[in-house]
């Protein structure tokens, strides 16, 4: 089976991996990829979404997997490309990745088919903003576009909402946009992920991401520090309830609106004293979470995707083993704000108990591995209890280092 994977970091890493070692011969290509990404996929010869299209064309290619969200909604969409070229893709069409690209769409979709979300306005003024929030704090401020996951401010008080306003409306650091208020909710956060296969889906093994850059989660948002995956998360009611609440009427609602869906649907939920409530959609795998997640799938992972994307569901392809996935994310200096390039990176050979999945990562002209990013890499280790993976994850992530490494210690025991 011939498969490219979009991407470039840790989680198309993951998944090129999971692919690879799938019982099902691969030949994987990647695009753009990575150094590291290379050691198991070939690169691409493409420069952009048409010429791709004309190399898995010339190529024969049998699959499309979607890692990173951009080319979904980027010309035409990748998945409208793959299907005007007759090549199944796991990823939505650009109609519906509206889910993940416009946050006014997806609250819109809520309200629309009843699926339980915080309320909203959406605003282009700053006084607009203002009148919105109505001196209620914390509230919720969002940037109505693709930010890589740095586009949301929680924001206590009045000084720090009025700051993030002035960067997304006056000072239009994302680009032009709008903002969104949102009401501000609480409690444990659980990312779900679904396989949707037209009218058809299946959940995956649930996780939680760490998106704040310090301990105790302190500090700004960033990527994703970690995550932590394992079916024990959820009890057999919560799991129930999330289905029937918020999964069942996505994947129906997609059906009504008209909106084919075949890839990865990702719920990002606030579990709160009202019951599950959705924060977002995106419209592929999380990253971190597809690094602590796909390492707990078994079965044959690329006829999954494969036959997936070509309309048929097949959660017989998959399992999922007990026990806990802890991955554990190093970041280079000054991130999230900046990133510092160009610092080896010592010790990848010495990994016995754990895997990694580079992201910020490049080969220098002497093949050493450097710095090359703010997320650098991710680190996963397995145990029977989430105790014994934490416990895994750190001593391997210790044996790994380059200058400047930042890395939270309270990854997989903060927020359980
Ligand atoms: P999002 O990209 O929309 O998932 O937001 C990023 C993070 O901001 C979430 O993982 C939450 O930690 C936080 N967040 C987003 N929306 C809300 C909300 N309505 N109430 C409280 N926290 C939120
Ligand atoms: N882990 C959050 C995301 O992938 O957006």
């Amino acid at each position: 089976m011939k498969v490219l994977v979009v991407g470039k970091g840790g989680r198309e890493h993951a998944i090129i991996t999971a692919l690879h070692e799938s019982p099902t011969e691969t030949e994987i290509h990647a695009f753009p990829g990575s150094d590291a990404i290379f050691a198991i996929a070939k690169p691409a010869d493409a420069s952009d979404l048409p010429s791709l299209i004309a190399f898995l064309k010339r190529e024969s290619f049998d699959l499309c997997v979607a890692g990173e969200e951009s080319y979904l909604v980027t010309g035409e969409g990748l998945a409208n490309a793959c299907r005007a070229a007759g090549i199944p893709c796991w990823g939505p069409p650009k109609e519906a990745a509206q889910l993940e690209a416009s946050k006014e769409f997806a609250k819109r979709f809520m309200v629309r088919h009843g699926i339980p979300t915080g309320g909203y306005a959406a605003v282009d003024s700053v006084e607009a903003a203002r009148e919105a929030i109505g001196g209620k704090y914390p509230t919720v401020l969002k940037f109505d576009g693709l930010a890589a996951g740095k586009g949301v401010a929680v924001c206590p008080d009045e000084a720090a909402a009025e700051t993030f306003i002035d960067e997304v409306l006056a000072r239009r650091k994302f680009g032009e946009g709008r903002l969104l208020v949102e009401e501000f909710l609480d409690g444990p956060e659980i990312s779900i992920f679904a396989s949707v296969v037209d009218a058809e889906y299946q959940i995956l093994a649930p996780a939680r991401d760490y998106k704040r850059i310090g301990d105790g989660d302190a500090g700004p948002n960033t990527g994703g520090m970690g995550a932590v995956s394992s079916l024990e998360m959820l009890d057999a009611e919560l799991r129930e309830r999330i289905d029937r609440e918020i999964v069942r009427p996505t994947v129906e609602g997609l059906q009504r609106d008209g909106l084919p869906y075949r890839g990865f649907l990702y719920f990002g939920l606030m579990l709160t004293a009202d019951g599950p409530k959705i924060l977002e959609y995106n419209c592929r795998f999380g990253d971190p979470e597809a690094q602590a997640v796909l390492p707990m799938i078994t079965g044959d992972f690329a006829r999954y995707v494969f036959e997936g994307a070509k309309g048929n569901l097949s959660p017989d392809l998959i399992g999922f083993r007990d026990g806990w996935s802890v991955c554990l994310v190093s970041a280079s200096a000054g991130y999230p704000e900046s990133s510092h390039s160009g610092d080896i990176i010592s010790g990848l050979d010495a990994l016995e108990e754990a895997r990694i999945f580079h992201a910020g990562t490049r080969k220098n002209a002497g093949g050493q591995f450097e710095t090359a990013g703010g997320r650098v890499y991710a680190i996963v280790a397995r145990g029977a209890t989430r105790a014994v993976a934490v416990a895994t994850v750190y001593r391997e992530s210790d044996k790994v280092s380059f200058d400047g490494m930042q890395r939270r210690s309270d990854i997989g025991t903060r927020n359980f």
